[in-house]
């Protein structure tokens, strides 16, 4: 995608809201009209089109899938605005990680434009998700805590244990950095319990990130996490995602993981 400066949008035919604020306006405008978020954000239809009727229920771009952000938002701690903001103009929240994939190029993207329309993004799509429930942040991270301090358990048990075993490949693999007090005392990456990455209904993005890693710019925000497409065969990947999800939500198994695995590892070689 070019900047979004070369882009052409009618803004005459943006119809404000009026009984939204100046901001949630502005935040509409820009989310629909400029940085298209619902281009990969919205399902589309058969025809390739935008469901309009179901916008940002989650879809996907560059072979990733782009999360809902609206009420069915898999996130395990409910956006805020204030988190949405963080996300927006670096990249990672607090409570929810790092913006990866093709959603880091759109930060950078927001890096071009003025801090107030930063703010107005974060005001809309705040908006979309609802307002999040009393507690349910404390409680989220609660649960995520003690699924990662369980990693210990994993982290001693016998490789040729029975679950032959995607437990094992993450304790030999992941575990030192995705557990308390790991190895690797100054990357802190956020339990992988509250990240969308691990709560949503596809396994891509997992995917992608086990086999590819996590490369900020240098300047960027986070660390680094090296990819293991190299270390790990397409059989292991998919145990090992499969045990991702199973530890770490309460979710149902992801279908067709090994399949996932396959198609990506095809997208790769023939690059
Ligand atoms: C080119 C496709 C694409 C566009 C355009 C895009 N996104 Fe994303 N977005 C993604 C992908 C893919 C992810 C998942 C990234 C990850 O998990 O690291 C994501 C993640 C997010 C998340 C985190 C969701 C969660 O639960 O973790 C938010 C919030 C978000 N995008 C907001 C926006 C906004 C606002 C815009 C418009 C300014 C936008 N996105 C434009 C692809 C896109
Ligand atoms: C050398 C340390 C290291 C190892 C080993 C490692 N990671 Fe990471 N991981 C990171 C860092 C650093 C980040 C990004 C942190 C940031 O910028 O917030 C990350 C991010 C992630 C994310 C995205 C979380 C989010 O922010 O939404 C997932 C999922 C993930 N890792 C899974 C894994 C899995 C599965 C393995 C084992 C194959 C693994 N990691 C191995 C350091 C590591």
């Amino acid at each position: 995608m070019a900047g979004w400066n070369m882009l052409y949008f009618d803004e005459g035919r943006f119809q404000p809201d009026a009984g939204q604020n100046d901001a949630w306006n502005r935040g509409a405008y820009l989310a629909e009209g400029i940085a298209h978020c619902g281009a990969c954000h919205t399902p589309r239809n058969s025809l390739g089109a935008e469901e309009k009727d179901r916008l940002y229920a989650g879809g996907e771009g560059e072979g990733w899938h782009a999360p809902a952000l609206n009420g069915s938002s898999p996130a395990a701690v409910p956006w805020t605005e204030a988190a949405l903001h963080d996300y927006l103009a670096q990249g990672y929240a607090e409570h929810h990680g790092v913006a990866a994939g093709p959603m880091r190029q759109v930060v950078r993207n927001l890096e071009q434009v003025d801090e107030t329309d930063v703010s107005a993004l974060a005001t809309y799509v705040a908006s979309l998700t609802g307002a999040p429930k009393d507690g349910a942040a404390d409680a989220a991270i609660a649960d995520a805590r003690s699924k990662t301090y369980s990693i210990l358990t994993a982290y001693q048990m016998d490789a040729d244990g029975p679950a032959a075993n995607g437990e094992a490949i993450f304790a030999g693999t992941c575990a030192s950095c995705h557990m308390d007090g790991g190895t690797q005392p100054y990357v802190r990456p956020v339990d992988l319990a509250l990240s969308s990455v691990v709560t949503g209904p596809d396994p891509r993005n997992l995917v992608h990130i086990i086999m590819d890693g996590v490369h900020p710019r240098p300047g960027e925000r986070g660390a680094i996490m090296p990819g293991f497409g190299n270390v790990l065969d397409d059989g292991e990947v998919t145990r090992l995602a499969n045990y991702v999800r199973d530890h770490f939500t309460d979710e149902p198994a992801w279908a067709d993981v090994e399949k996932t695995v396959g198609d990506i590892r095809g997208e790769e070689t023939a690059q």
